[in-house]
Order: C-alpha cells, then sequence, then structure tokens
C-alpha cells in the first residue's frame, strides 16, 4: 500500500509526520470526489488520561484534514477511546457498536475505529472479529500516536487494520494536539502502573511504569503557558513514583516544585497519587505552594485493613486515617476527595463498617464508589468468596448515603466565602449562568458574560445546592 518510491522515515515523530502528510493528501482527493470535507467524531470513555489520549487523536485527525463533527450518524470517521476499568465501560461500547452498524448501512463510507485500554484485551479483539466485523480500525494504548500511519493503511484500501502492541516502545510526543480547553490542559508525566492492586486491569492494558523526562515536561508545562493556558494538571496513574527510570532519579516533590516557577501557570493540580508513597515532602511543598489547588484525590478503597491487604495496596485503615489527618492538619482548607470499591472477593459487612468509619473520620469532600468490577486475568477474579449481587447493592447503598451526607456537610461550609475561580464554561442547563472551578474542585454557577471564560475571577458562594454552589460575581 506504501508509495515506495518515498523514503519512509524510521525515526518518530518524523515518521509520523511523513504519514500526516500522505493521509492529508488522500484525504483530499476523496474531498474532492465528495465535493465536501471528511467528518470525524470522537467519543471518550474512562479517565482523564483517556481525555488527554483524545486530544491527541483528534489534533492528528485535523491534522490530516477531517473536521469534528458532534453528529455521530454522519459522520465519516467515528472513534472510540475505550476504557475497560470496569466491565460496564467494555458494554458500552458494545452497545454503542451496535447502534453505529445502523448508521454504517445508512452510509456506508463510515469507517469506525477502536482504541484505547479495552483493546489491549485479546478477548475483546476476539469478540470484536466474531461479532463486530463492521469495525475497520483498531489500534490500542500503546500507539495512539501512530493514527496517521494506520488511517493511511485503511484509506489506501487494506481492511479491517488491527496494531496492538503489547508494550510501549518509546515515549513519542511532539504530534499535534487539539486541546478542549485553550486555558486548561493535562500534563502526561508517566504511563503505566506497576502497583498490580489485585482487581486492577491497568498495570496490564497501560503497561509498565514509564516517566517522562523532567524538563520535557516542564518545557511543555511552558509551552502551555506562552499559549494561554493557566492551569495544569499532570497525570499518571501513581504520580508519587514519578522519576523512578529518570536522569537524576528526579521526585514528584522536585516537579511540583520546578512546576510552580513557571510564569503564567496559576493553578497546577495534579491526578492519582496513590497514599502507599504519598511522601512527606509532597505535603509539604503543596502547603508552602501558591499555586498548586487545595485538592487531593486520595484513593481509599476500602477501610478495611484485611480487603486492602487482599487488594495488595500495601497501607492499613490504620495508616490511610493517618495520613489524610496529617495533610487535613497541614493544609485544613484542602478538599480531600477518594475511590471506594464495593463487594471487594469476601467483603463483610465488617468490612463495610471500617470503610464507613474511615469515611466518617476523613469526612470526605467527595467520593467515587464502584461496585467491584471481577476483571478476567487479575489475581482478584480468581479469589474464592466472590460476594453476592444482593449483599453488594445493600452495602453500596450504605456507603453512598454517608458519602454523600459528608459531602453535603463539606461543600456547606463554604457559604458567604469569597472565593476565586477558573471560569470554565457556559451552564449546560442554564446559558445565562457560567460555571466555575474552585481551588478545592467544588463548581460554582453565576451569571457572567461568556468573555469571562479562562479568566480567574473572584465569586461569592450565595446557596449551596448540595455539591455546587450558585453564587455572584465580586468586583475585583
Ligand atoms: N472494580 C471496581 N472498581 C475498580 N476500580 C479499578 N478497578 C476496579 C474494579 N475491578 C476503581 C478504583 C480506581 C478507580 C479509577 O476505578 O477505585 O481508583
Ligand atoms: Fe490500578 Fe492500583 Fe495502578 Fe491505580 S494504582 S491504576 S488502582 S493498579
Amino acid at each position: 500500500m506504501t508509495d515506495h518510491t518515498d523514503t519512509i522515515p524510521v525515526n518518530e515523530p518524523e515518521r509520523q509526520n511523513y504519514y500526516i502528510g500522505k493521509t492529508a493528501s488522500l484525504i483530499k482527493n476523496l474531498e474532492a470526489g465528495l465535493g465536501r470535507k471528511l467528518t470525524c467524531y470522537v467519543a471518550t470513555f474512562g479517565c482523564q488520561m483517556n481525555a488527554r489520549d483524545s486530544e491527541k487523536l483528534l489534533g492528528i485527525l485535523k491534522s490530516v484534514g477531517y473536521v469534528e463533527t458532534e453528529e455521530e450518524r454522519h459522520a465519516d470517521l467515528v472513534l472510540m477511546n475505550t476504557c475497560t476499568v470496569r466491565d460496564n465501560a467494555n458494554q458500552r461500547v458494545y452497545g454503542r457498536l451496535g447502534v453505529l452498524k445502523g448508521y454504517k448501512q445508512e452510509h456506508p463510507l463510515m469507517h469506525i475505529a477502536l482504541c484505547g485500554c479495552m483493546m489491549q484485551e485479546p478477548s475483546v479483539i476476539e469478540k470484536i472479529q466474531k461479532s463486530y466485523p463492521h469495525v475497520d480500525l483498531i489500534f490500542g494504548t500503546h500507539n495512539i500516536y501512530k493514527l496517521a500511519e494506520l488511517l493511511y493503511r485503511l484509506l489506501s484500501g487494506q481492511k479491517n487494520v488491527i496494531e496492538i502492541l503489547d508494550h510501549a516502545e518509546n515515549i513519542v510526543e511532539e504530534i499535534p494536539i487539539e486541546r478542549k480547553y485553550p486555558f486548561k490542559s493535562g500534563v502526561n508525566i508517566m504511563f503505566g502502573c506497576d502497583n498490580f492492586c489485585s482487581y486492577c486491569i491497568v498495570p496490564y492494558v497501560r503497561g509498565r511504569e514509564r516517566s517522562r523526562e523532567m524538563q520535557d515536561i516542564l518545557d511543555e508545562i511552558s509551552e502551555l503557558a506562552k499559549t494561554g493556558v493557566k492551569e495544569v494538571m499532570l497525570l499518571g496513574q501513581n504520580v508519587n513514583s514519578y522519576g523512578k527510570n529518570c536522569e537524576g532519579n528526579p521526585t514528584f516533590a522536585k516537579l511540583l516544585s520546578e512546576a510552580e516557577k513557571i510564569a503564567g501557570i496559576e493553578r497546577i493540580r495534579f491526578m492519582t497519587p496513590h497514599p502507599k508513597d504519598l511522601s512527606d515532602d509532597v505535603i509539604a511543598v503543596m502547603r508552602d505552594s501558591k499555586k498548586i489547588c487545595r485538592h487531593l484525590h486520595l484513593p481509599l478503597q476500602s477501610g478495611s485493613s484485611r480487603i486492602l491487604k487482599l487488594m495488595n495496596r500495601h497501607y492499613t485503615k490504620e495508616q490511610y486515617l493517618d495520613l489524610a489527618l496529617k495533610i487535613r492538619n497541614e493544609i485544613p482548607e484542602i478538599a480531600i476527595t477518594t475511590d471506594i470499591i464495593v463487594g471487594f472477593p469476601t467483603e463483610t459487612e465488617k468490612d463495610i463498617d471500617d470503610t464507613l468509619d474511615v469515611i466518617r473520620k476523613v469526612q470526605f469532600d467527595n467520593a467515587f464508589t464502584f461496585i467491584y468490577s471481577k476483571r478476567t486475568g487479575t489475581p482478584a477474579a480468581s479469589m474464592e468468596g466472590q460476594v453476592s449481587e444482593a449483599f453488594v447493592k445493600e452495602q453500596f447503598d450504605r456507603v453512598l448515603a454517608l458519602v454523600q451526607e459528608m459531602s453535603k456537610r463539606r461543600a456547606m461550609g463554604m457559604e458567604g466565602q469569597c472565593v476565586n475561580v477558573l471560569v470554565e464554561e457556559i451552564n449546560e442547563h442554564d446559558p445565562a449562568l457560567l460555571t466555575g472551578r474552585m481551588s478545592n474542585n467544588l463548581l460554582v454557577h453565576f451569571p457572567a458574560d461568556p468573555s469571562c471564560i479562562g479568566k480567574i475571577l473572584p465569586v461569592r458562594l450565595k446557596e449551596c445546592r448540595g455539591f455546587y454552589y450558585l453564587g455572584e460575581l465580586q468586583n475585583s
């Protein structure tokens, strides 16, 4: 398929730049035949990492000539960036594939592409090949930067292009990125995870932990600042272990304090730390920082030391409590949020009591509560004592009720305060309102002109509506 009169570069990113050019000319020819532009629709499932990956995918799609459309049904390319952390994410993708089959019958030129975590599972690929033959292109988590090359193969006539790598060959940056927001951006600091929590599929689908060199990260943040970005979110599955494979072994604390020095950046967030190695250095840097947001997402998973051991989390209930309370003590205005799994194998009512106890003691500002989902290939999937659905439902409701009570109580405590918010967008339900995010990650909706979007402005918190506020812009 490849035009052998050219020499194809071997190194990246030169090779992808070459394919961006080749694919762009194929698309130009298609456009000329159709008398219109080709459109693409990108659907993203899952976490912040996937959201960031989708910005990279969209960047490539736009640079080869696609225009983004909101109308999936009529798109020439539908790309789903999938998640597989829980089974319901997989089921949603299969559901969408059913719908897309109908769309493709109406619009035979449509190409359907799948990528991301779910595609790293061999059983998923088998199922798609057997039951969803209308999928044209499949790739995984380790080769998203190669989208232009893969599209070139597809658009030049190859059927069912599949490329799944079982590990990352290299970290390829410097490819086009289409940022969703001009004023805030994710920045990958590391990829993969080596923790192997016993329920989690991430280490199998995202591969071994790899950190980017600190200078590359700082350069990227400086570049973002120059283009008007005010808030960065440093992304990694386990940010505290940042730097292990890097020159000079930089620590996450060092990275944070270097990022703080970058002019133009006003807010720094990060996601996700692991409680087992959140160092005192990181807490001190956060405490003394003017830019690091007053929000820490610190996944608990379970409050029972027995379950935590089975989960391979490397901390006990008491160690988690000590850590969370130390952080509250050092940084009193901080919001602590968490993830909790209910229904892990062998879990009893007594274990859930321990989880409730931690929720009460830490007073989480918010918590994502998940029903345990059995992931094939993980150690927990073959553990004895899988628990019944009815038990899980009952326990899940107990956890959720307490989480909601705590988070409402925490949010209410801010009524009347005037806080700086980053104004992010027009309110989804009421176009007269704008939505701003506080340093502690709470949202406030307030009447203001859309020209405020992208600015950091003071807003008075007038009325707490449970998990968000209604407010009023103050004169700065
Ligand atoms: N079942 C339920 N929740 C899970 N998570 C990860 N794996 C599973 C699973 N198998 C949750 C954890 C993690 C969050 C991103 O997803 O709480 O912190
Ligand atoms: Fe999964 Fe644990 Fe790694 Fe988080 S730290 S991605 S829960 S294995």
